[in-house]
């Protein structure tokens, strides 16, 4: 693992958008995996400013909720379209995010799979830590999902997202996520973590057992693994 050591998010924002600019530059035609939240939002904004060369470039998102357009700002392509899509010179037909509205999302989600392997994997996965470990959508469990898959949210998760709805009743209680073995099969995977209330799952996820309890403790597997945080002295 490749730990990057940070003070503050702007600059593991700064970080991350050196190796995605790198990436881009280094193979123009990349398949970049990208992710939501409060994360990613400087890191976007650095590639937004970067008039870097997007226009070979394809992307496929983490997740998406179910029953949220794209049209709707809390979904998650209308988070990507305002947050980087819209500023950068990507063709938007080579962004994929899974599509919420799809009325079989177990279908849906094996589409988006195939479509993962189609475009020929992921060269550079993002992720951001979530609270309990999850990484994408991929709840705590008893054993690691494999595939892209329809997931029904933990109540912290919905708890947590709920800053961005009117109320927690509004946030939906499903969504589709690539799977553990898709986002393992990206060839680079980069963290971000930012903020003293990720430190303790950063910690337990890195350098703790590996388990479906903390599921992103599989990354520990992974060889070619980045993390950069200010989570750590
Ligand atoms: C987002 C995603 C989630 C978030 C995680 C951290 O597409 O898949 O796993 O990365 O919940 O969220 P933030 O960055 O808001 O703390």
């Amino acid at each position: 693992m490749n730990l990057i050591k940070v003070e503050n998010y702007e600059e593991m924002s700064r970080a991350a958008a050196d190796l995605f600019l790198a990436q881009v530059k280094e193979k123009p035609a990349s398949v970049l995996g990208l992710a939501t939240g409060s994360s990613p939002v400087g890191l976007y904004k650095l590639l937004a400013g970067a008039n870097a060369d997007f226009s070979q470039a394809k992307s496929v998102n983490l997740d998406e909720y179910c029953g949220l357009s794209a049209d709707n700002p809390q979904s998650y392509r209308y988070f990507m379209t305002e947050n980087l899509f819209k500023h950068i010179n990507i063709n938007q037909a080579n962004t994929h995010v899974p599509d919420g509205m799809a009325a079989n999302p177990d279908a849906e989600a094996e589409r988006y799979e195939e479509l993962i392997e189609k475009l020929g994997g992921i060269d550079l996965q993002l992720l951001g830590m979530g609270h309990n470990g999850h990484i994408g959508f991929n709840e705590p469990d008893e054993e690691f999902a494999a595939a892209t898959h329809r997931v029904y949210l933990a109540e912290q998760t919905i708890k947590a997202n709920s800053r961005f709805f009117a109320s927690p009743e509004e946030v939906p209680t499903s969504a589709i996520t690539m799977g553990i073995k898709t986002i393992m099969q990206a060839r680079k995977i980069v963290v971000i973590a930012s903020g003293s209330e990720k430190t303790n799952i950063l910690k337990k996820a890195l350098y703790g057992t590996i388990t479906p309890r903390v599921p992103a403790s599989v990354l520990q597997l992974h060889q070619n693994l980045t993390v950069i945080t200010d989570c750590f002295e």
